[in-house]
C-alpha cells in the first residue's frame, strides 16, 4: 500500500541547472523519499515496541521462576516434612488399614517431590545445572521408562539466567519426547563450543512436520522465546518417521 507523503523537500539558493529538470527530478524523488522516511519512522516504532515486549517478557519469566522456586521450596519443606512425619507415625501401627495409609502417604510424598522438582529444583540454585539435570533425567527415566543418555561438558558454571533456560528447554523437550514421540530412547547433550553453550535433545520417535504445528501449542514457542531473549538461536529438525532434534545455541556472554 503506498504511504501518503508526509515529508517536504525545501530547496534554498538558486539552482544552476535547468529548473524544469530539477523540479521534475525532485518531484520524482519526493514520493520514494517520503515513503522511506515513513518506513523508517514505523520501523523505529516497531523496534521500540519489540524492546518493550522483550523487557516485559523477561521480567515476567524472572517473576515466574522466583514464584516457582518459592512454591517448590514450600512443597518440599513444609508438605514434605508433614508427610514424612505422617509416615513415621504410621510406622508402628498394626493392621491392613495402617499399611494402606502408609502406602498412600509414601505415594503422596513421592508426588510432592516430583512436583517440586518440576517446578524448580532447589538443586539448580544450590548445586547448579549438571546436578539438577542428572536428577531430572533420572526421575524422567523412572517415570516414563524412556532411556536417556545425558552428556554434559562445560568448562565452567553458566550464568544463572542461562542455566535456567537450558534446564527449561531440556525439561520441555523431554516432556515432548514422552508425550508425542513414542521413542524408547532420547539423548541430551550440553556442551561448549565457539563461545556458545549448545544443547540438544533428540529422539528416534515418530517425528512431525514443524510447519504443521497449529496454534494452541506453547511448548516449542516458549522454548524459542526464552532462547531468543538471551540472544540465542533455536533450531528444530523433525520430519514424520525421522525422529526429532531440538537444538539451542546461546552466546556465553549474556546481554542481560
Ligand atoms: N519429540 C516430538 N516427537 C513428535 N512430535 C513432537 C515432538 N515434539 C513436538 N511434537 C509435535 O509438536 C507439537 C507442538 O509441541 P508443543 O509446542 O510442545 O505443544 P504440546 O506439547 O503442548 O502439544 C506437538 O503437539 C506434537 O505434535
Ligand atoms: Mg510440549
Amino acid at each position: 500500500m503506498p504511504v501518503p507523503p508526509k515529508a517536504a523537500l525545501v530547496l534554498y539558493g538558486k539552482p544552476k541547472v535547468d529548473e524544469a529538470w530539477l523540479t521534475g527530478f525532485l518531484t520524482a524523488l519526493s514520493g520514494p523519499l517520503a515513503t522511506a522516511l515513513e518506513n523508517a519512522r514505523l520501523y523505529s516504532l516497531l523496534e521500540e515496541k519489540e524492546r518493550q515486549r522483550a523487557e516485559l517478557l523477561k521480567a515476567w519469566l524472572r517473576a515466574q521462576e522466583e514464584e516457582r522456586a518459592r512454591i517448590a521450596r514450600e512443597l518440599h519443606d513444609e508438605v514434605g516434612q508433614a508427610l514424612t512425619g505422617l509416615i513415621l507415625g504410621l510406622e508402628g501401627l498394626p493392621g491392613e488399614r495402617a499399611l494402606a495409609l502408609k502406602e498412600l502417604a509414601r505415594f503422596t510424598l513421592a508426588e510432592v517431590r516430583r512436583l517440586a522438582l518440576d517446578l524448580r529444583p532447589s538443586l539448580l540454585d544450590h548445586l547448579g545445572l549438571e546436578a539438577a539435570l542428572v536428577r531430572y533425567v533420572r526421575e524422567f527415566a523412572d517415570r516414563t521408562g524412556i532411556e536417556v543418555d545425558l552428556s554434559f561438558h562445560l568448562r565452567q558454571p553458566l550464568p544463572k539466567e542461562l542455566e535456567t533456560v537450558v534446564y527449561r528447554v531440556v525439561q520441555e523437550a523431554l516432556t515432548n519426547v514422552a508425550r508425542h514421540s513414542g521413542s524408547p530412547r532420547a539423548a541430551v547433550g550440553v556442551l561448549e563450543a565457539e563461545g556458545e553453550v549448545r544443547v540438544f535433545v533428540e529422539d528416534e520417535g515418530r517425528g512431525f512436520d514443524p510447519r504443521a504445528v497449529g496454534p494452541g501449542h506453547q511448548g516449542l514457542l516458549g522454548m524459542r522465546e526464552r532462547v531468543e531473549l538471551l540472544g540465542g538461536r533455536f533450531l528444530l529438525e523433525s520430519a514424520p518417521g525421522e525422529g526429532t532434534r531440538v537444538q539451542i545455541r546461546l552466546p556465553l556472554e549474556v546481554v542481560a
